[in-house]
Protein backbone atom coordinates (compact mmCIF):
# COMPACT_ATOMS: atom_id res chain seq x y z
CA UNK A 1 0.00 0.00 0.00
CA UNK A 2 1.30 3.35 -0.74
CA UNK A 3 2.05 6.47 1.71
CA UNK A 4 -0.95 8.34 2.02
CA UNK A 5 -3.26 5.87 0.97
CA UNK A 6 -6.36 4.98 3.35
CA UNK A 7 -7.25 1.25 3.81
CA UNK A 8 -11.05 2.55 4.29
CA UNK A 9 -11.95 3.10 0.99
CA UNK A 10 -14.76 6.06 0.38
CA UNK A 11 -17.86 4.82 0.98
CA UNK A 12 -16.56 1.13 3.21
CA UNK A 13 -17.69 2.69 6.43
CA UNK A 14 -21.16 2.35 5.33
CA UNK A 15 -20.84 -1.44 3.99
CA UNK A 16 -18.87 -2.61 7.45
CA UNK A 17 -20.49 -2.84 10.25
CA UNK A 18 -18.67 -0.22 12.73
CA UNK A 19 -19.17 -0.82 16.40
CA UNK A 20 -20.39 1.47 18.86
CA UNK A 21 -17.76 3.63 19.32
CA UNK A 22 -16.74 4.08 15.91
CA UNK A 23 -19.72 5.22 15.44
CA UNK A 24 -19.66 7.62 17.71
CA UNK A 25 -16.31 8.99 16.90
CA UNK A 26 -18.36 9.42 13.11
CA UNK A 27 -20.81 11.22 14.47
CA UNK A 28 -18.89 13.38 17.51
CA UNK A 29 -15.58 13.48 16.02
CA UNK A 30 -16.02 16.71 13.51
CA UNK A 31 -17.43 18.97 16.72
CA UNK A 32 -14.85 17.70 18.96
CA UNK A 33 -12.03 18.13 16.08
CA UNK A 34 -13.04 22.01 15.68
CA UNK A 35 -13.88 22.64 19.09
CA UNK A 36 -11.00 21.14 21.16
CA UNK A 37 -6.82 20.20 20.92
CA UNK A 38 -6.23 23.36 19.51
CA UNK A 39 -3.34 24.47 21.42
CA UNK A 40 0.09 24.81 20.10
CA UNK A 41 2.91 22.28 20.28
CA UNK A 42 4.70 23.79 23.30
CA UNK A 43 1.08 24.37 25.12
CA UNK A 44 0.37 20.60 24.14
CA UNK A 45 4.28 19.79 25.12
CA UNK A 46 4.00 21.49 28.13
CA UNK A 47 0.67 20.08 29.76
CA UNK A 48 2.15 16.59 28.80
CA UNK A 49 5.62 16.69 29.50
CA UNK A 50 6.29 12.96 31.05
CA UNK A 51 4.71 11.80 28.42
CA UNK A 52 6.78 13.69 25.73
CA UNK A 53 10.03 12.73 27.74
CA UNK A 54 9.21 9.33 26.89
CA UNK A 55 9.99 9.87 23.34
CA UNK A 56 12.95 11.48 24.31
CA UNK A 57 14.25 8.76 26.42
CA UNK A 58 14.33 6.03 23.30
CA UNK A 59 16.97 8.03 22.11
CA UNK A 60 16.86 8.16 18.36
CA UNK A 61 14.64 10.61 16.38
CA UNK A 62 15.17 8.61 13.02
CA UNK A 63 12.56 6.25 14.96
CA UNK A 64 9.27 5.43 12.82
CA UNK A 65 6.30 6.04 14.69
CA UNK A 66 2.68 5.42 14.20
CA UNK A 67 -0.08 7.25 16.22
CA UNK A 68 -3.55 5.65 16.56
CA UNK A 69 -6.07 7.79 16.75
CA UNK A 70 -4.21 11.05 16.05
CA UNK A 71 -7.33 13.72 15.29
CA UNK A 72 -5.45 16.31 13.77
CA UNK A 73 -1.98 15.75 14.55
CA UNK A 74 -1.26 17.29 18.12
CA UNK A 75 1.11 14.71 19.66
CA UNK A 76 2.39 14.56 15.99
CA UNK A 77 3.00 18.18 15.50
CA UNK A 78 4.68 18.05 19.04
CA UNK A 79 7.01 15.49 18.20
CA UNK A 80 7.61 17.02 14.70
CA UNK A 81 8.97 20.18 16.59
CA UNK A 82 10.76 17.52 18.58
CA UNK A 83 13.01 16.67 15.47
CA UNK A 84 11.08 13.11 15.02
CA UNK A 85 10.71 13.53 11.01
CA UNK A 86 9.38 9.76 10.47
CA UNK A 87 5.66 10.21 11.92
CA UNK A 88 2.57 8.45 10.90
CA UNK A 89 -0.85 8.31 11.89
CA UNK A 90 -4.76 7.22 11.85
CA UNK A 91 -8.16 8.18 12.66
CA UNK A 92 -11.41 7.73 11.51
CA UNK A 93 -12.28 11.37 11.42
CA UNK A 94 -12.20 12.55 8.42
CA UNK A 95 -11.55 16.28 9.02
CA UNK A 96 -9.22 15.68 11.51
CA UNK A 97 -7.35 13.45 9.14
CA UNK A 98 -7.47 16.60 6.11
CA UNK A 99 -6.22 19.14 8.99
CA UNK A 100 -3.47 16.97 10.22
CA UNK A 101 -2.27 16.04 6.66
CA UNK A 102 -2.13 19.97 5.95
CA UNK A 103 -0.22 20.40 9.30
CA UNK A 104 2.02 17.40 8.82
CA UNK A 105 2.66 17.32 4.72
CA UNK A 106 5.60 14.93 4.98
CA UNK A 107 3.73 12.61 7.61
CA UNK A 108 1.75 9.77 6.03
CA UNK A 109 -1.60 10.17 8.03
CA UNK A 110 -4.49 7.96 6.89
CA UNK A 111 -8.37 7.79 7.39
CA UNK A 112 -9.31 4.38 8.69
CA UNK A 113 -10.27 2.66 11.88
CA UNK A 114 -7.68 1.65 14.54
CA UNK A 115 -9.20 -1.86 14.71
CA UNK A 116 -7.57 -2.64 11.44
CA UNK A 117 -4.31 -1.06 11.03
CA UNK A 118 -3.18 -0.41 7.26
CA UNK A 119 0.40 -1.40 8.06
CA UNK A 120 2.45 -4.61 8.24
CA UNK A 121 3.69 -6.60 11.05
CA UNK A 122 6.69 -4.36 12.58
CA UNK A 123 6.52 -1.80 10.42
CA UNK A 124 6.83 1.01 13.22
CA UNK A 125 9.69 1.00 15.69
CA UNK A 126 7.21 2.98 18.05
CA UNK A 127 3.38 2.94 18.43
CA UNK A 128 1.47 5.08 20.67
CA UNK A 129 -1.47 6.01 21.95
CA UNK A 130 -3.10 9.22 24.14
CA UNK A 131 -6.47 9.81 24.91
CA UNK A 132 -7.26 6.74 22.52
CA UNK A 133 -7.78 3.28 24.41
CA UNK A 134 -10.12 4.69 27.24
CA UNK A 135 -12.53 5.09 24.42
CA UNK A 136 -12.69 1.50 23.44
CA UNK A 137 -14.97 -1.13 24.61
CA UNK A 138 -13.16 -2.85 27.81
CA UNK A 139 -13.55 -6.83 25.82
CA UNK A 140 -14.76 -5.76 22.54
CA UNK A 141 -12.37 -3.55 20.81
CA UNK A 142 -9.82 -2.48 23.36
CA UNK A 143 -7.75 -6.40 22.95
CA UNK A 144 -8.51 -6.07 18.74
CA UNK A 145 -6.64 -2.09 18.80
CA UNK A 146 -4.27 -3.37 21.29
CA UNK A 147 -3.16 -6.77 19.06
CA UNK A 148 -3.14 -3.85 16.70
CA UNK A 149 -0.33 -1.62 17.95
CA UNK A 150 1.67 -5.06 18.78
CA UNK A 151 1.27 -6.49 15.95
CA UNK A 152 2.67 -2.64 14.03
CA UNK A 153 5.18 -2.22 16.86
CA UNK A 154 8.31 -3.55 16.08
CA UNK A 155 10.07 -2.61 19.24
CA UNK A 156 7.91 0.15 21.58
CA UNK A 157 4.68 0.59 22.59
CA UNK A 158 3.77 4.10 24.49
CA UNK A 159 0.83 4.98 25.86
CA UNK A 160 -0.90 8.36 28.08
CA UNK A 161 -4.48 7.01 29.38
CA UNK A 162 -6.85 8.50 32.03
CA UNK A 163 -6.11 5.89 34.49
CA UNK A 164 -8.19 3.89 37.56
CA UNK A 165 -7.21 1.11 39.52
CA UNK A 166 -10.65 -0.99 38.19
CA UNK A 167 -12.42 -0.17 35.25
CA UNK A 168 -15.01 2.79 35.87
CA UNK A 169 -17.17 4.11 32.75
CA UNK A 170 -17.76 7.63 32.91
CA UNK A 171 -19.89 9.70 31.10
CA UNK A 172 -19.00 11.77 28.14
CA UNK A 173 -20.82 13.87 25.82
CA UNK A 174 -24.10 12.17 27.49
CA UNK A 175 -22.99 8.78 27.00
CA UNK A 176 -22.09 5.88 29.52
CA UNK A 177 -20.55 3.64 27.22
CA UNK A 178 -17.75 5.83 24.97
CA UNK A 179 -15.05 5.94 27.67
CA UNK A 180 -13.53 4.70 30.48
CA UNK A 181 -10.64 5.38 33.02
CA UNK A 182 -8.62 2.06 33.80
CA UNK A 183 -5.46 0.77 34.60
CA UNK A 184 -3.98 0.08 30.95
CA UNK A 185 -1.22 -0.18 31.88
CA UNK A 186 -1.91 -3.79 33.75
CA UNK A 187 -4.06 -4.64 30.88
CA UNK A 188 -0.95 -4.43 28.55
CA UNK A 189 1.03 -6.58 30.87
CA UNK A 190 -2.08 -8.71 31.61
CA UNK A 191 -2.16 -9.41 27.51
CA UNK A 192 1.34 -9.20 26.91
CA UNK A 193 3.17 -10.51 29.70
CA UNK A 194 6.39 -11.28 27.31
CA UNK A 195 7.10 -7.28 27.02
CA UNK A 196 8.99 -5.56 29.45
CA UNK A 197 7.27 -2.82 31.52
CA UNK A 198 9.78 -0.18 31.27
CA UNK A 199 8.46 3.32 32.91
CA UNK A 200 5.03 3.66 34.42
CA UNK A 201 3.88 7.31 35.81
CA UNK A 202 1.28 9.08 36.69
CA UNK A 203 1.17 12.12 34.67
CA UNK A 204 -2.25 13.86 36.65
CA UNK A 205 -4.74 11.79 36.22
CA UNK A 206 -3.24 9.76 33.33
CA UNK A 207 -1.07 6.47 33.45
CA UNK A 208 1.76 7.09 30.75
CA UNK A 209 3.81 4.23 30.34
CA UNK A 210 6.49 2.64 27.73
CA UNK A 211 6.68 -1.05 26.86
CA UNK A 212 9.45 -2.50 24.92
CA UNK A 213 8.67 -5.44 23.10
C1 LIG B 1 -9.87 11.87 22.70
S1 LIG B 1 -9.33 11.88 21.03
C2 LIG B 1 -7.56 11.88 21.23
C3 LIG B 1 -6.85 12.50 20.06
C4 LIG B 1 -5.30 12.52 20.14
N1 LIG B 1 -4.75 11.22 20.37
C5 LIG B 1 -4.82 13.50 21.17
O1 LIG B 1 -4.17 13.10 22.15
O2 LIG B 1 -5.04 14.71 20.98
C6 LIG B 1 -9.68 10.22 20.47
C7 LIG B 1 -9.42 10.04 18.98
O3 LIG B 1 -9.48 8.64 18.68
C8 LIG B 1 -10.16 8.49 17.46
N2 LIG B 1 -10.75 7.14 17.41
C9 LIG B 1 -11.55 6.55 18.32
N3 LIG B 1 -11.89 5.31 17.92
C10 LIG B 1 -11.31 5.12 16.70
C11 LIG B 1 -11.28 4.05 15.78
N4 LIG B 1 -11.95 2.89 15.99
N5 LIG B 1 -10.55 4.19 14.66
C12 LIG B 1 -9.87 5.34 14.41
N6 LIG B 1 -9.86 6.41 15.24
C13 LIG B 1 -10.57 6.30 16.38
C14 LIG B 1 -11.21 9.59 17.47
O4 LIG B 1 -11.69 9.89 16.20
C15 LIG B 1 -10.44 10.75 18.12
O5 LIG B 1 -9.81 11.54 17.15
Amino acid sequence: MKKGESKMKKGESKMKELNEQEKFWLAVGPAYTSGGGTESPDERLNARPKFFRLFESLGNKDLSILEVGCNRGMNLSVLDSMGFKNLSGIDIVESAVSICQQNLPDADIRQGSILSLPWEDEQFDVVFSAGVLIHQHRTESLPVVMDEMARCAKSNILGLEDYNSISAAKNYRGRNDQYWAAPYDRFWKERFPQYDMVTRQMEGIRVVYRIDK
